[in-house]
């Protein structure tokens, strides 16, 4: 049995005694719910990546409370500490060289000799994490490959059962999962996310790659097709062809909306509970067509998703 906690100071308590006893709850985080288990537990770690079916040389963030504690277990450059500087707490994960002593379970890294840290801005994870006072390894809470959960019903979906609990926040604020950004010494954008790129940038004051521009691998585990709805997808629709559900934004009118004004912030806010929504009205076998979305700031982030989605499916 999967248990609901409330979102008081009864249900972190209950989360943090889970945590300690190297068992899985889900959280709220301002991006997506994440699947939380002890970073320094091999035992809590091997349990994630059995719950969610996920290969397991596709590493995980860690999540920390703030900047001094981020510091403890990576080194920061100083691209990375402007970042963190401007965007954390906040949708932003940075990927950074993993100290010796960091006591992480190798199996959260994959290996790897970075690792990836994000502090988020959701009162609920910042009360977990304090409370916990350990790094938290989360990816998000959803069997691998499968869309990610912006509510705690959304999670019970995919992993009810098979986790002990889940904090309920309610809906998450920004609906995607965070930018990840590797910083130094040159800075290159392995996942579009909650923060715009052109914002990156900004901060930084010079371009940001991206390694599939240069077809290098991305993240690991960066699969060309995730988030993928049952229902087939296809994108860039003006109408709905015979028999197809239309996911509408801005003009384009459709069965449901990202965004009828043309939003954004608020298209990516429904991203994914959407994609859950169309692919239940298209049924088995059916199929859904999304709206052009403008491919700048958050656009960029979500037609990223929305690729991945609409790409074919891999093992
Ligand atoms: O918003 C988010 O980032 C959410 C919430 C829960 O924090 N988490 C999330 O985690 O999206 P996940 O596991 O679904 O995605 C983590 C991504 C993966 O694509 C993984 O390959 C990449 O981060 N990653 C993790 N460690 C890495 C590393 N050392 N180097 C490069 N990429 C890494
Ligand atoms: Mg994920």
């Amino acid at each position: 049995m999967t248990q609901t906690l409330s979102p008081d100071e009864g249900g972190i308590a209950q989360a943090v005694a889970i945590l300690r006893q190297e068992a899985l709850v889900a959280f709220p985080t301002e991006t997506v719910y994440g699947l939380g288990g002890d970073a320094r537990s091999d035992r809590a770690v091997a349990g994630i990546y059995a719950a969610k079916g996920r290969p397991s040389f596709n590493p995980l963030i860690v999540h920390l409370p703030d900047l001094s504690a981020v510091e403890r277990i990576a080194d920061l450059g100083p691209n990375a500490r402007k970042l963190a500087e401007a965007f954390w707490p906040g949708p932003l994960t940075l990927v950074l060289p993993l100290r010796k002593d960091a006591g992480l379970s190798a199996l959260v890294t994959a290996g790897l000799q970075t690792v990836a840290v994000r502090v988020p801005a959701h009162p609920l994870a910042q009360q977990l994490l304090r409370a916990f006072g350990g790094p938290v390894a989360a990816p998000s809470a959803n069997p691998s490959g499968r869309v990610s959960p912006t509510t705690a019903a959304h999670v019970l979906d995919g992993l009810s059962g098979r986790i002990a609990a889940v904090l309920d926040g309610g809906a998450c604020q920004v609906g995607l999962e965070s930018s990840i950004v590797l910083a130094d010494p040159d800075p290159y954008l392995l996942r579009p996310g909650g923060i715009p790129a052109e914002t990156i940038e900004s901060l930084l004051g010079r371009p940001v790659g991206t390694l599939q521009a240069e077809g290098k691998p991305t993240a690991p585990g960066q699969l060309a097709s995730h988030y993928a709805p049952v229902a087939a997808l296809r994108l860039n629709a003006t109408d709905a062809r015979e028999g197809e559900v239309l996911v509408g934004f801005g003009p384009v009118q459709g069965d449901l909306s990202l965004s009828p004004s043309g939003d954004l912030v608020e298209a990516a806010a429904r991203l994914f509970g959407l994609l859950r929504e169309a692919d239940r009205l298209a049924g088995p076998g059916g199929r859904i067509a999304f709206a052009p979305v403008p491919d700048a700031g958050l656009g960029r982030a979500i037609n990223d998703r929305l690729r991945r989605a609409a790409a074919p499916r891999q093992g």
